[in-house]
């Protein structure tokens, strides 16, 4: 009998709004593990890797499939939109479906999801979310409301054109009527669902079934997290959220792992604040110091080219996020970016109506309201780009970091220092035994 506690099971979440790096982190932990899984989210995410000197973005693939022997699971949990996948592999050698493996369980976002979510943001005028536009809510909402048509109904072609039409038809009815948009065909929508049918077959697989196989052979598995729990459907900030659990828990839900599965999550984090789209975000920068950490971080997002807002480190936040989404380490990101800087400043508190406050308001309504109270640090001149030996930094970016595990109460595992797998200092391998 192989020993389970060896079989480790991690989950890697953002613990800011996304875009913190988990896609190098994730890439350059694969290399140690079994499996990646993806859970949540769809291809609304953008994970953005250097292999081989080459620039690689995925939006849906895992991001351990670009190591070779690695197996690449896509849970039930993940909003699945068919011609990004066929997309994505097709840029990739035939070799990899082969270890693919996609849960039946998957809710599809058809196109009427895309112009819904489109329409939507439209209508909304000022109170729009700022989505990616890639139909993730509109396809989460009919999973909620047991309309959604999943990938393992592909099979199935006479009920599954029966259900997508009966989908199709009130999506229809909300573009025409309310929105006055364009509305889709839904037999063609049929026929193009069922024509890559066939495609996807060979990589159909009950994903659960396969952890535990995983986990009962003494295999790691890595859970490959995507947005962040700021932007988490009930714990981040609602309603300028994406619209699945981007906290540990999803990782449960949106694959079928056992709860001992998991042995550690770590929450990926910027060495700075970025977001994009709508929403409060208490440490925006609107003036030059924003400016330079959008330029030095190239800071545009990989999925829709759109400018990150950009700010100083909110340890509030971050704690928030530790709390929610059950955290235990910590992964920097993006240490380089403050290079040159004189001095530094983290988010140590708000202060909400002429108090002072150290968690988020109770209710999110009141977070717009919220100024941050800052705590200043010394800057450093040398450069930490690329250093994979944490005695290589400067004392004042070993103080920033380790003053940001005091105030996160978390301790910092792995450190990137540049946007290459080797560009990483790492104190603790998660995967060592
Ligand atoms: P949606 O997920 O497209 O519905 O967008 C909802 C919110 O989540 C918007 O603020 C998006 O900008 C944000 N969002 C979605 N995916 C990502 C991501 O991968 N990185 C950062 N923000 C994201």
């Amino acid at each position: 009998m192989p020993n389970r506690s060896e079989a480790r099971g991690i989950v890697l979440i953002g613990a800011q709004w996304g875009d913190e790096g988990k896609g190098k982190v994730v890439d350059l932990l694969a290399g140690r593990c079994d499996a990646v899984v993806r859970f949540q989210g769809g291809h609304n995410a953008g994970h953005t890797l250097i292999h081989e000197g080459r620039t690689v973005v995925l939006h849906l693939l895992p991001s351990g499939i670009l190591s070779p022997g690695v197996e690449c699971l896509i849970g039930n949990g993940v909003a699945l939109y068919l011609p990004q996948l066929f997309e994505e592999l097709r840029s990739a050698p035939a070799s990899h479906r082969q270890r693919l493996f996609v849960s039946p369980g998957c809710p599809l976002i058809l196109p009427s999801h895309i112009a819904l979510d489109q329409a939507r943001e439209k209508h909304a005028g000022r109170r729009r979310i700022g989505t990616t536009g890639r139909g993730i809510g509109p396809a989460y909402e009919d999973r909620a409301a047991r309309r959604a048509v999943r990938a393992g109904e592909l099979f199935a072609p006479e009920a599954f054109r029966e259900r997508l039409r009966l989908a199709m038809d009130l999506h229809n009815f909300m573009l025409k009527q309310y929105y006055g948009a364009e509305t889709e065909d839904p037999e063609r929508v049929a026929d193009e669902w069922l024509g890559m049918a066939e495609e996807l077959r060979p990589m159909m697989d009950d994903i659960a079934a396969r952890l535990r196989r995983l986990r009962n052979e003494g295999k790691s598995v890595l859970f490959e997290g995507a947005q962040g729990v700021m932007l988490d459907i009930d714990h981040g900030t609602y309603p300028y959220v994406t619209s699945s659990s981007t906290v540990a828990a999803g990782a449960l839900a949106g694959s079928g792992a056992r709860l001992e599965h998991v042995a550690e999550v770590i929450g990926v984090v910027k060495a700075y604040t970025t977001r994009v789209g709508e929403g409060p975000f208490p440490t925006e920068l609107k003036d030059a110091a924003g400016e330079r950490l959008a330029r030095e971080g190239a800071e545009r997002g990989a999925t829709t080219g759109r400018p990150r807002r950009c700010g100083w480190f909110d340890a509030v936040a971050v704690r928030h996020a530790a709390q929610r989404a059950s955290i235990n380490s910590l992964c920097i990101t993006k240490l380089d970016v403050l290079d040159g800087l004189d001095s530094l400043r983290i988010c140590v508190g708000y202060r909400l109506d002429g108090r002072g406050i150290d968690t988020l308001p109770s209710s999110m309504s009141r977070y717009g309201d919220c100024q941050p109270r800052y705590e200043e640090c010394e800057g450093w001149r040398e450069s930490t780009r690329g250093a994979t030996r944490w005695e290589d930094l400067p004392p004042p970016a070993r103080a920033y970091i380790k003053r940001l595990e005091e105030l996160t109460e978390l301790k910092a595992c792995i450190i990137s220092t540049g946007p290459a797998r080797g560009q990483t200092i790492i104190r603790r391998h998660p995967f060592a035994r």
